[in-house]
């Protein structure tokens, strides 16, 4: 990972797909923008082959699978039939997350409760594919310590309640719910990632929260993408992390 020692930023190429789908054209090309990140210095791509593929499609993650220098995770829902589809692409990881059709993005975490004993199996068939699966979970204490006891090895924090907070009380309080919810899965040995509605205005405090060791990011860098390219949106995203990273440093934690 090259990002400051033990600290990755992965570029989410979903919404590349989208422009294109829009018009069900072949540009712009999700590979080619992940190749321009990889350039600019994002540490892992990631996409999401939605059940719909409304945006990236089978072919894209084949190809990015083909190119990419650096790790693929594939973000899906927990299936049987796109199990199935993971265990035959082979990314290097994967993030199983929730869907529901008719959200317009990933509306919440995986309640992994209710369905423990689907989520085993499907965690279990994954490892021994080797591929490296994270649980897509909102900083919920209960739900950490079940990804722990169903034998899970990585969670990545929902922070959507965090990113679209109305005002800073609202914000401090879901910052603060990040951080317990990061330390706490950190001390039942998981490691740590986060992700979603992070932009560069909001990113700094979550980069910051030390057990974390991943960010996930797309809609803002694809966004800022539009007016200054794929390669300076990236690395602005990218420095910006590291700041927040080198503040942990500066802090002595
Ligand atoms: N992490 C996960 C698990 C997601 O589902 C998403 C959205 O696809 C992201 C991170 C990235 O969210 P955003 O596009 O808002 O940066």
């Amino acid at each position: 990972m090259g990002l400051a020692a033990g600290f990755g930023l992965g570029v989410n190429v979903d919404h590349v797909a989208t422009i294109r789908q829009a018009r069900g054209t072949i540009y712009p090309d999700p590979v080619l923008a992940a190749l321009e990140a990889e350039r600019a210095g994002a540490d892992l791509i990631t996409v999401h082959l939605r059940e719909d593929r409304r945006h990236i499609q089978e072919h894209d993650v084949k190809r990015l699978l083909a190119v990419l220098r650096v790790r693929l995770n594939l973000e899906m829902a927990a299936t049987s039939a796109m199990v199935d589809l993971a265990v035959a692409l082979r990314p290097q990881d994967c993030c199983l997350v929730p869907e529901r059709r008719a959200e317009l993005t990933t509306e919440g975490g995986l309640d992994v409760r209710s369905h423990e004993s689907a989520l085993t199996g499907i965690q279990r068939r994954l490892e021994q594919a080797r591929i490296r699966t994270a649980f897509f979970v909102d900083p919920d204490p209960e739900m950490l310590r079940c990804v722990a006891d169903l034998g899970g090895r990585v969670v990545e924090l929902h922070t959507g309640a965090y990113a679209e907070s109305t005002n800073q009380q609202e914000q401090a309080e879901q910052l603060r719910k990040l951080c317990r919810a990061a330390e706490l899965a950190w001390t039942l040995g998981l490691e740590v990632h986060a992700g979603h509605g992070l932009h560069l205005d909001n990113v700094s405090p979550v980069a910051a929260l030390a057990p974390i060791t991943e960010l996930n990011i797309g809609h803002a860098i694809v966004a800022r993408a539009l007016f200054v390219g794929m390669h300076q949106a990236v690395a602005e995203m990218k420095a910006c992390c590291l700041a927040a990273r080198h503040s942990i440093g500066d802090r002595g934690s």
